[in-house]
């Protein structure tokens, strides 16, 4: 009998799908289908399938030509089965030319020329209108922002706003897009979305600007400064139907939500404690370095080092107690703060002024988990144990240099509304966020106010 094999992710099953199964299929008397996991194909950088795995294994066995359907979920199974199945044809379409010719040396390898004309991406990009997004505030982050958003479907920057004049003629010239510097309604009126990144004391008016226009939005963190000002938002947002989301990027990255799965999953026992850290020295003269009011150590990291806490823990903290070191004119150049739960403790370390070793440590009664710098674009952690040579390292495939693409993706698919639930980062995470964010403008205001 003559064994055949092919994999695909078969998003919104189309007549390319059917074709390529059925000319498989006449290749040999039986076909095996690998189906790709949403984890695999993200890990591969293939974000936002439409469908969910068991609707694409369903349609795969609607077509009748498979005898037998397998899930593809890690790099380097298909050598695994091939020599599992004892395959003796291995078949993708020419998209794929050469790229697989390594697996020549276990079987015969046949690339089926490709149905012109359609693809998943296409239908996708049907489905859903593209979403136009408007940058607010065209900064450090906003040229980043822009390239990132090319490695996601769906989504497509139209233009930028920014009052000052130079950096919006700047911007506008790199990327070719039109930067407003005085009508905001304009601007808006051109988007479905922006993504506010402008300096943090302009984030929550920005914010509620745009929802009360009817648009979605991705704002930077801290999006707020005050626990009211937060819930204000979120009502805002479900009273007008639109997304929006705090833009505290490690929450949406894969590596990231694998680490908190292991770290619940009782390998390390109860967990008693979380350490998290982020350390910055920023150049001299930078706002993190130098405005005492709206930056700072907290402002610009802690909500890197809340969230671990708070997505382990919960926002149902008993006390909390924020302690900083202060530069010139009273700016936290470290802040330490400390959460005691119910026989739990954590704490979370910024500084923007001050060096440390930056990294996340989650202990429990059986072992503990650290995850070295940087532990917020989540690549690899390890579990450790009582017994030092024994090491459970865990690896994820991160695509890009900064984590951003996930955002977009999760941003994008929760307009379209095919993310599923609102697990990643809840309102109600940013919500206590926002209030610690309070305490910690008010401490910090007390202290500067005796200078
Ligand atoms: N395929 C094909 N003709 C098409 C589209 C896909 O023959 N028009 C083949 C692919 O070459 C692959 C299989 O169908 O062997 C599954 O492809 P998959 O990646 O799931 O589909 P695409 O439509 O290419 O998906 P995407 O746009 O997400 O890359």
């Amino acid at each position: 009998m003559k064994k055949v094999i092919t994999y695909g992710s078969f998003d919104l099953f189309h007549e390319g799908h059917y074709q390529l199964l059925k000319r498989a299929k006449s290749l040999g008397d039986h076909l095996t289908v690998g189906v790709t996991t949403e984890h695999f194909d993200q890990m591969r950088g293939k974000l936002n399938l439409a469908d969910s795995l068991i609707t694409r294994i369903e349609n795969v066995k609607k077509t009748g030509f498979a005898d037998e359907i397998i899930v593809e979920d890690h790099e380097g199974q298909k050598i695994e089965d091939i020599q599992r199945y004892g395959i003796d044809v291995f078949t993708l379409g020419s998209d794929w030319e050469g790229r697989f010719d390594y697996l020549k040396q276990y079987c015969e390898v046949i690339y089926l020329p490709r149905t012109a004309g359609i693809s998943s991406t296409a239908l996708r990009e049907d489905r859903h209108k593209i979403v136009r997004i408007g940058i607010i505030g065209t900064g450090r982050i906003a040229p980043r922002f822009f390239k990132e958003t090319s490695f996601v479907s769906g989504i497509e920057v139209v233009n930028a706003y920014n009052p000052e004049a130079e950096s919006a003629k700047a911007f506008g010239e790199l990327f070719q897009v039109h930067v407003y510097t005085d009508d905001f309604d304009a601007f808006l009126s051109e988007t479905d979305a922006v993504y506010v990144a402008s300096p943090n004391e302009t984030h929550s008016d920005y914010v509620r600007k745009a929802l009360v226009a009817g648009k979605h939005v991705l704002c930077e963190k801290p999006m707020t400064f005050t626990y009211a000002e937060a819930v204000e938002l979120y009502e805002l947002a479900k009273k007008n139907k639109v997304t929006l989301m705090e833009g505290i990027r490690t929450a949406y990255i894969p590596g990231f939500s694998q680490l908190l799965s292991v770290a619940k999953s009782g390998v390390i026992g109860e967990i008693c404690d979380v350490n998290a850290c982020f350390t910055r020295i920023g150049t001299p003269g930078s706002r993190e370095m130098t405005d005492a009011k709206y930056s700072g150590a907290f402002l610009e990291y802690s909500s890197y080092t809340m969230l671990p806490i708070f997505k382990l823990f919960g926002k149902d903290y008993k006390k909390v107690e924020i302690e900083s070191i202060y530069g010139k004119d009273g700016i936290d150049i470290f802040t330490k703060v400390h959460f005691y739960y119910d026989n739990k403790l954590a704490t979370a370390e910024s500084g923007a002024g001050v060096k440390s070793e930056g990294q996340l440590v989650i202990s429990g009664t059986q072992g503990y988990i650290l995850a070295k710098s940087p532990w917020w674009l989540t690549r690899e952690f390890d579990v450790r144990y009582e017994d030092p040579n024994k090491i459970d390292h865990y690896e994820t495939a991160f695509s890009g240099e900064d984590g951003l693409r996930y955002e977009i993706a999760e941003f994008v698919s929760k307009i379209n509304g095919t993310g599923g639930n609102d697990y990643k980062l809840t309102a109600g995470e940013s919500i206590a966020m926002a209030h610690v964010v309070e305490k910690f403008m008010k401490k910090r205001k007390e202290y500067q106010d005796k200078l």
